[in-house]
């Protein structure tokens, strides 16, 4: 198969939701993808259901469970073990845990801390030295609106999201002079896994308006490719992105607070919650229950035909099922 650009990017969290979506964009414009994300069945069937509709583009896959310490160090030793050289890395898998931090579930913090900061950290460490030396690179980094403001009700989460855009911010500055650039997407809340995984279902911000997964990747590419500091998709997250600049933060915490609330009755939801305590990043030992697990939903433009998809059985092991025959350079 032909690579016409030349160039291969790497995407984390790219079996669902943005991720799958930042995937086609680059499979559009030609790009060799290798696409990572912890459940390897699910990853599977997205990277086939991509293939199918790109069949010029070549796909590559690998599962690992980037909660865990030595995943990043897995999946640059497998990129290097086949040769591949990765110009665009695309630090996109995250996860979410709603509740009152006095109630939420520890476990599930812990793993997203360690997924949305110390991975996003440490595969920025693995690949940004190459990306230097060839003075070319890309780096886009999936912050959140909530990186601007404090996140009542998902305040972990919300603290892991202003870690990314601090680093992110500060990288870019270390970077200018260089041919590497760095671009944080900073997605509003959209119409994917996420709010299912985080157990926020039934909060009122994820019952109004939501973005679609397809309009956030595509605002997020097209930053990426302008070499551009920040894209914040869609005209109500830039109103509340501005908004952050000018109120004090105990405001915005208050209105975050209103807008996180459940829209059903406390005990109803907090039921159904608890039988999906532990989302994407379950440790690794469990058989996901999720609905993350359970849910065919890849992206925003293929959730409608993606229905015979396998229930996840298998947590990650890393794996690479790599579609071309090719193993050159350039994947
Ligand atoms: N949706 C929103 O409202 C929203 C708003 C702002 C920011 N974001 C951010 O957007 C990014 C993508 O989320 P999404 O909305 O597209 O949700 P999603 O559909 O649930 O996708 C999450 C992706 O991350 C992967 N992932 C989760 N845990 C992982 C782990 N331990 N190791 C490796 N991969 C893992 C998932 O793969 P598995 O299923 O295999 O675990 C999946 O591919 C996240 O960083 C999220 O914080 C989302």
């Amino acid at each position: 198969m032909e690579n016409k650009t030349g160039q291969t990017v790497l995407i984390t969290g790219a079996s669902s939701g943005i991720g799958y979506e930042l995937a086609r964009c680059f499979a559009r414009d030609h790009y060799a993808i290798i696409m990572v994300a912890h459940y390897a069945n699910k990853l599977r069937a997205a990277a086939e259901q991509l293939q199918q509709e790109f069949q010029h583009v070549n796909i590559h896959h690998i599962a690992a469970d980037l909660s865990k310490d030595n995943a990043p160090e897995k999946v640059f030793a497998e990129v290097q073990r086949q040769g591949w050289q990765v110009d665009v890395l695309v630090n996109n898998a995250g996860f979410g845990e709603y509740g009152p931090f006095s109630e939420s579930n520890l476990p599930k913090e812990l793993a997203m801390i360690h997924l949305n900061v110390i991975a996003l950290v440490h595969l920025t460490k693995l690949f940004l030295p190459e990306m230097l030396r060839r003075n070319s690179g890309k780096i886009l980094q999936v912050g959140s609106v909530a990186s601007f403001m404090p996140a009542p009700l998902q305040s972990v989460y919300g603290a892991t999201k202003a870690f990314i855009l601090s680093f992110s911010e500060a990288l870019q500055e270390e970077l200018k002079d260089t041919g590497v650039t760095v671009t944080v997407l900073c997605p509003p809340a959209t119409d994917t896994n996420f709010f299912r995984v985080a157990g926020a279902e039934n909060s009122k911000i994820a019952q109004g308006n939501l973005a679609s997964a397809e309009e956030v990747a595509a605002s997020g590419y097209e930053t990426l490719m302008k070499g551009e500091a920040r894209a914040v998709p869609t005209f109500k997250a830039k109103a509340e992105v501005a908004a952050s600049n000018i109120l004090p933060d105990s405001v915005m915490a208050t209105a975050m607070h209103k807008q996180s609330e459940e829209v059903k009755p406390k005990r109803a939801s907090r039921a159904k919650k608890e039988t999906a305590t532990n989302g994407a990043s379950t440790p690794a030992t469990e058989t996901p229950t999720t609905p993350n697990a359970t849910i065919p939903a890849i992206g925003t433009a293929t959730r409608k035909k993606s229905n015979s998809q396998s229930t996840q059985t298998e947590p990650g092991t890393t794996e690479t099922t790599a579609k071309a025959s090719s193993r050159k350079k350039k994947a």
